[in-house]
């Protein structure tokens, strides 16, 4: 998230919508009779999915790999690596199914399976809860295809994300502190996150992420309900 633009737009989402986009996926899978002997879940993103994805069809093999953009010291690059390789036998023999959260460029899936398929696995496909209109590689079996690019908010990294976003807002907008309404009129202004719409899917939640973020040392709380960067 960090080498993004200040503004673009955010979607927030919650497990019940992730969660359907995981039966769908599954639905898809099955329809095309595909049975897969393992999934490899790309982290960390494809976690979820691929645990769900395994509930859904009634396999218990899981297995992961790693997937990275660092070509040098913290230097970021397109080209996605592997971090952790996969235990030797994971996949030989085997028919695979790739599961990511979402293809932005699609680089991380492609190189996945690039890298599954020179470990001689059997037939090898590919998955993603999402699909952006900028990716170069079209998975096999896609959850929803967004129309416009988004910065999609996952539950599982909400905090980690919110904590970027709201830093981010905070530099940008230039205060010398912010009420919570500050922040959701920043939210709305450089990312479209209205404040229904956030606590539609996320309810109650921004004091938890405030509290986190002065715990991380992020913000401190200036005077009460007001926080500033700490610099
Ligand atoms: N990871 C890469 N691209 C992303 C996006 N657009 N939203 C959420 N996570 C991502």
């Amino acid at each position: 998230m960090s080498d993004l633009p200040d503004e673009f737009k955010c979607t927030i989402t919650n497990w019940e919508y992730i969660y359907s986009l995981c039966r769908d996926v599954s639905d898809d899978v099955r329809r095309d009779e595909f049975e897969p002997d393992v999934i490899v879940a790309l982290a960390r993103g494809g976690w979820f999915a691929g645990r769900c994805i395994c509930d859904f069809l009634g396999m218990d093999d899981l297995t992961s790999l790693k997937m990275e953009h660092y070509v040098g010291t913290a230097e970021k690059s397109g080209e996605p690596t592997i971090r952790y390789p996969m235990p030797e036998g994971s996949v030989e023999g085997k028919d695979v199914l790739i599961i990511d959260d979402i293809a932005d460029t699609g680089g991380s899936i492609k190189r996945a399976q690039e890298y599954v398929e020179d470990r001689e696995a059997g037939e090898v496909r590919t998955a993603t809860l999402q699909l952006l209109q900028t990716s170069e590689f079209e998975p096999d079996y896609v959850g929803e295809q967004l129309e416009e690019w988004a910065w999609v908010v996952y539950p599982w990294n909400f905090i980690e994300d919110m904590v970027d976003l709201i830093s981010g807002v905070m530099a940008k907008a230039d205060e010398d502190a912010f009420s919570k309404r500050d922040i959701r009129h920043y939210l709305k202004e450089y990312h479209e996150v209205d404040r229904i719409g956030m606590e539609i899917a996320q309810p109650n939640r921004l004091t938890e992420i405030l509290t986190e973020m002065e715990r991380r040392e992020v913000v401190t709380m200036t005077t009460p309900g007001e926080w500033a960067l700490v610099d």
